[in-house]
């Protein structure tokens, strides 16, 4: 199964994402998480994308065509992926053609969690993260024990890109630069809408139903 999951940023993408990797048992690969995990270990990759991932800002095009390519050709893509946080923009979805098309592993179908800016603000405002990948609410989806990680046991942490005023450049950044893919996949004829405003289950078991007709 080869499958974007499209949508705004705090869609729920990422939460989405690590159930339906497990369930369906293909790789799930974010662009966040591998650009975060660079600036943790402070890779020059990381301490570059930092610049641009503090302000709300997109990493430049370049840059993730080459992490996103790297990434495709690993072994483990070769059951299937699903795709969280790319692409996002027109530059980038033609690229991904491009690279899809030499490993012959053309996509399946682009799912968009369709969620409102007032949800967005909801969502990511209450989030709470982890170093480790795992991320959590603290009203939809709190921890066991509050402030700690369920799958380590690490303190969680507010992502720096996650206030208010950076919240809203995304936003901006999204409407203009990533948003226009929702047409461009309806062309090709691989979009699938979906309600992302539902609970996390509810979310989950209406992407499933789209994933199981790819099976
Ligand atoms: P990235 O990490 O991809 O951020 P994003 O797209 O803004 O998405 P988020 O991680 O904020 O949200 P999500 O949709 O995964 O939501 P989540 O599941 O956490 O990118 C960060 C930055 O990296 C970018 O700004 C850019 O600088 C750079 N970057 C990354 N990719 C790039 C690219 N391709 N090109 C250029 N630059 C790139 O959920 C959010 C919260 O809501 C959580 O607290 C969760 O618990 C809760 N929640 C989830 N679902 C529900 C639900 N159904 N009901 C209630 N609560 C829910
Ligand atoms: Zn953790």
């Amino acid at each position: 199964m080869n499958i974007v999951l499209f949508g705004p940023p705090g869609a729920g993408k990422g939460t989405q994402a690590k159930e339906l990797s497990q369930k369906y048992d293909i790789p799930h690969i974010s662009t966040g998480d591998i650009l975060r995990a660079n600036v943790r270990e402070g890779t020059e990759l990381g301490l570059k994308a930092k610049e641009y991932m503090d302000k709300g800002e997109l990493v430049p095009d370049q840059v993730l065509i080459g992490l996103i390519k790297d990434r495709l050709e690993e072994p483990d893509c070769e059951k299937g992926y699903l795709l969280d946080g790319y692409p996002r923009t027109i530059p980038q979805a033609d690229a991904l053609e491009d690279i899809l098309g030499e490993i012959s592993k053309p996509l399946d179908v682009v799912i968009n969690i369709d969620v409102s800016d007032e949800e967005v603000v909801k969502r990511i405002s209450g989030r709470r993260t982890c170093s480790c990948g795992e991320s959590y609410h603290v009203m939809f989806n709190p921890p066991e024990k509050e402030g700690l990680c369920n799958a380590c046991g690490a303190q969680l942490y507010q992502r720096d890109d996650d206030s208010e005023d950076v919240v809203r450049q995304r936003l901006a950044v999204y409407n203009e630069k990533t948003k226009p893919l929702i047409n461009y996949y309806e062309e090709k004829g691989l979009l699938v809408n979906v309600d992302g405003n539902g609970s996390v289950d509810k979310v989950f078991e209406t992407i499933s139903e789209i994933m199981d007709r790819y099976k």
